[in-house]
C-alpha cells in the first residue's frame, strides 16, 4: 500500500501517549456499545460493526455519518492523541451488512469458479462499496481450508485445497488493498481443520501438516502486504490460538516477518481462562496487538492497565502493539485523510451499480457446478414450459446465506436487493411458471415439459451452521481443549440431506413420479450427502450460495453460457457421514464438473455445436 511512513511522527505520538491511551488504541469496540464520545475519551483504536449491526436506517448516509462522528471525536479534542479509529466490517461476500449492497457468491462458490481474476474484480467492487460507506477495513478474506463439511463456516472457505485458497486469497488481498481498503486474513490458524468440523474446536495435527495445509495459504497474502491478521477461535493440539505465543509471535511475527496488526476475534480472549485478568495477560503476551472486545471493552482497558502496573505485561509489549497499530494507520494513509464525509470515494456512485451487479451475476454463473446431466435435461430451452419449484426457488435470503443483512442470514425477499433464481429463469424463459406451493404439487405433465427444483439449506453462520450428531460432542471437544468453549445450537444432526431436509426429496420425487424430468439445483453452503436426490433427478447442479443475482444461475441452466465451475473439494459419498473431505470413496472428486459439451458428446452424431449460446438453447427445441 502506498503512503509515507511517518516514523518520527509515530514515535512522537507514541511518546506523548499515556498508558491508558495506548491501551485505548489496542481496543476495538462494537458500534452498539460505543459512542463518539467514548472514542474521544478512551482513544479507542478501532470500531467494528458486527454481523447485522448497522447505524440508523442502514442507508449509505447513516454509515458515512457514523464514521464521520467517530473521526471527528478522535480528532477535535485537546489532550487526545488525534488518531482516528479504523472502522471495520465483515464484507465477506460484498458489503452485505448494508441495505441494497451488491451480494456476491460466498467463497466456496468462488473456489468452484477458481478464477483469481474474478476474485480480484469482486474484491475491487467490494472495496468501492466499502469506501462509498466511508469505512476503511474489511474482515476478509477467510483463508480457511475446509477439511470437514460439518463445519458451518465451510462456505467462507475457497475449498479444501491449500494451493487454491492461497491463490484466490492473495488475489483478493491485493485487489482490496489496491483500492485502499485494509484486508484482514483470517482465522489464524487451522480454523477449517477442527475435530468433527466443530466451530471453535481443536485442530489436532502434527506441525508439518498444520504448516502444509493451514499455514501455507497465508504466505502469498502476507507477501502481498495484508495489513491485518485475525486470530482463530480454534485450538491447535489443545492450545487456543488466542493465547499461542509460538503461533502468533514466533511464527507469524518473527519467522514470517508480519509487521501489521494481529487482531483477536469476537470475545476470543474470553475463552482462554475463566479469570479475565489471566485471559487478557495471556493473549497480550502471546503477541496479539488489537482486541475485539465488542461489549466488554471498558473492562478490558482497566484489566490490561492493571496487568501492566502489576508487572504481568511489559510496557515494551504494549509499545510494540501500539507501534504496529500506528504503522498500519499511517501506511494506510488514515493520518492524512480528510474526515470520512469528505473523502473522494465516500458516497460514490459505484455502490450497488449495474456493473457490480453484472459482476455478481457473472460470478454466480461461473460458480455453478454441473454434477449430472442425463436425458438431455440441460440446457433448458427458452420456449419450454418450465415448472420452477422447491423451497429455495424464490428466496433471496436463502440463496445469499449467512452474513447477509444479518449475522445468521435472512429468509424471504424483503431485505435484500436482487433477483431470485426463479426470477432469473422467468426473465429468460417466458413460459416458465412458479409452483406457488413450492412443494411440487402444482406439477402437471400436460402443462410442464421439465421442472427446475431448487432445494437445499436455509441460512446459517458460524456456530449455528455446524452439523453435530449429538451435544455430548461438545463435552468431548471441551476435554481436548485447554480453556473454555462457547456452545451454540447446531444446524442439524446429519449431513444426509434426505434426513435433514426430507421436504426436498419429497418435492423432487413427487414431480418425477408424474413423468416430468427434474433438474435439481442445490443451494447450500457445503457439499451434502445427496445420493437419493441425484438418483431421482435427470440433472443436478451444485449452486453453493450464489448471492443475490439469481439470473447467473438461470443463464447456465438455459445454456446461455456453458457450465465452467469445478468442485473446490471432494464431494462426500454415503460413507462420509463424518464429514471428512477426502478423495477416497468420494461421490465426486475435487475438480469434477461437467460442461454442456459433455451433453453434446453423449448426443452423438446429431449433436449440435454447443459453442454458440443460441444453438445450445436450441438443443431442447428440436
Ligand atoms: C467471526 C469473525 C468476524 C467477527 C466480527 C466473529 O465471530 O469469527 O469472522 O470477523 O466475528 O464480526
Ligand atoms: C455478531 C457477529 C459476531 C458474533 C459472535 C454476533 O452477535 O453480530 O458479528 O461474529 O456475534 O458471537
Amino acid at each position: 500500500m502506498a503512503g509515507k511512513d511517518h516514523k518520527e511522527l509515530l514515535s512522537a505520538k507514541l511518546e506523548r501517549m499515556s498508558l491508558r491511551q495506548k491501551i485505548g488504541q489496542m481496543t476495538m469496540a462494537e458500534r452498539l456499545s460505543t459512542t463518539a464520545e467514548d472514542v474521544r475519551r478512551h482513544s479507542l483504536g478501532a470500531i467494528l460493526c458486527g454481523g447485522g449491526s448497522h447505524p440508523g436506517n442502514n442507508e449509505l448516509v447513516d454509515w458515512i455519518a457514523m464514521n464521520d462522528a467517530f473521526w471527528q471525536a478522535a480528532m477535535d479534542e485537546e489532550g487526545s492523541p488525534g488518531i482516528p479509529p479504523l472502522v471495520g466490517v465483515d464484507a465477506v461476500h460484498g458489503h452485505g451488512n448494508l441495505k441494497g449492497a451488491t451480494v456476491f457468491p460466498h467463497n466456496i462458490g468462488l473456489g468452484a469458479a477458481g478464477d483469481p481474476q474474478l476474485v480480484a474484480e469482486i474484491a475491487r467492487a467490494t472495496a468501492r462499496e466499502i469506501l462509498a460507506s466511508g469505512l476503511e477495513w474489511n474482515f476478509a478474506p477467510a483463508l480457511s481450508v475446509a477439511r470437514n463439511c460439518k463445519w458451518g463456516r465451510s462456505y467462507e472457505s475457497f475449498g479444501s485445497d491449500p494451493a487454491l485458497v492461497a491463490r484466490l486469497g492473495a488475489s483478493y488481498v491485493e485487489a482490496l488493498q489496491g483500492e485502499r481498503v485494509i484486508a484482514c486474513v483470517k482465522h489464524w490458524v487451522g480454523d477449517g481443520g477442527t475435530w468433527q468440523g466443530m466451530d471453535q474446536g481443536d485442530t489436532a495435527l502434527p506441525w508439518e501438516e498444520l504448516e502444509a495445509t493451514h499455514i501455507a495459504p497465508y504466505l502469498p497474502s502476507l507477501q502481498a502486504g495484508a495489513l491485518t491478521v485475525m486470530v482463530s477461535f480454534n485450538s491447535w493440539n489443545g492450545d487456543k490460538c488466542h493465547g499461542h505465543r509460538f503461533l502468533v509471535t514466533e511464527l507469524l511475527k518473527q519467522r514470517l516477518g508480519f509487521a501489521g496488526i494481529v487482531l483477536s476475534d469476537w470475545n476470543g480472549i474470553d475463552y482462554l481462562d475463566a479469570d479475565y485478568a489471566i485471559a487478557v495477560r495471556k493473549s497480550v503476551n502471546a503477541g496479539l496487538d488489537m482486541f475485539m472486545v465488542p461489549e466488554r471493552w471498558r473492562e478490558f482497558i482497566d484489566t490490561l492497565e492493571g496487568q501492566v502496573r502489576e508487572g504481568h505485561v511489559e510496557l515494551a509489549r504494549i509499545d510494540d502493539a501500539v507501534r504496529r497499530i500506528l504503522r498500519v494507520k499511517s501506511r494506510y494513509g488514515l493520518l492524512d485523510m480528510p474526515r470520512p464525509a469528505h473523502r473522494a470515494k465516500t458516497g460514490n456512485a459505484d455502490f450497488a451499480c449495474a456493473a457490480h451487479r453484472d459482476l455478481a451475476r457473472k460470478a454466480a454463473r461461473q460458480s455453478q457446478v454441473l454434477l449430472k446431466n442425463e436425458r438431455q435435461a440441460l440446457p433448458l430451452g427458452r420456449e419450454q414450459r418450465i415448472l420452477v419449484a422447491g423451497k429455495n426457488a424464490h428466496n433471496l435470503g436463502h440463496q445469499c446465506g449467512g452474513w447477509t443483512v444479518s449475522w445468521q442470514g435472512e429468509s424471504g425477499n424483503g431485505t435484500i436487493t436482487g433477483e431470485t433464481i426463479w426470477q432469473g429463469i422467468q426473465a429468460l424463459a417466458p413460459q416458465a411458471v412458479l409452483d406457488e406451493s413450492l412443494d411440487g404439487s402444482g406439477a402437471d405433465p400436460r402443462l410442464h415439459d421439465v421442472a427446475v427444483v431448487v432445494i437445499g439449506e436455509t441460512p446459517y453462520a458460524e456456530g449455528h451452521g455446524d452439523i453435530r450428531h449429538g451435544d455430548h460432542l461438545f463435552a468431548e471437544a471441551g476435554a481436548m481443549i485447554n480453556g473454555l468453549m462457547n456452545p451454540l445450537d447446531a444446524y442439524a444432526k446429519s449431513l444426509v440431506l434426505a434426513e435433514t431436509h426430507p421436504e426436498d426429496l419429497a418435492c423432487i420425487r413427487s414431480i418425477a413420479a408424474r413423468g416430468i424430468p427434474v433438474v435439481t439445483v442445490l443451494v447450500s453452503g457445503r457439499p451434502l450427502i445427496i445420493d437419493a436426490e441425484i438418483d431421482a433427478s435427470a440433472a443436478f447442479v451444485a449452486s453453493w450460495l450464489p448471492g443475490a443475482e439469481g439470473r447467473g444461475v438461470a443463464e447456465v441452466l438455459m445454456g446461455e453460457h456453458d457450465f465452467s465451475g469445478r468442485l473446490p473439494l471432494p464431494w462426500p459419498g454415503p460413507e462420509h457421514g463424518d464429514g471428512l473431505l477426502v478423495e477416497a470413496g468420494a461421490a465426486f472428486p475435487a475438480g469434477h464438473g461437467l460442461g454442456l459439451s459433455a451433453t453434446r458428446q453423449r448426443l452423438g452424431e446429431n449433436a449440435i455445436d454447443a459453442t454458440s449460446p443460441e444453438q445450445v438453447a436450441g438443443v431442447r427445441r428440436i
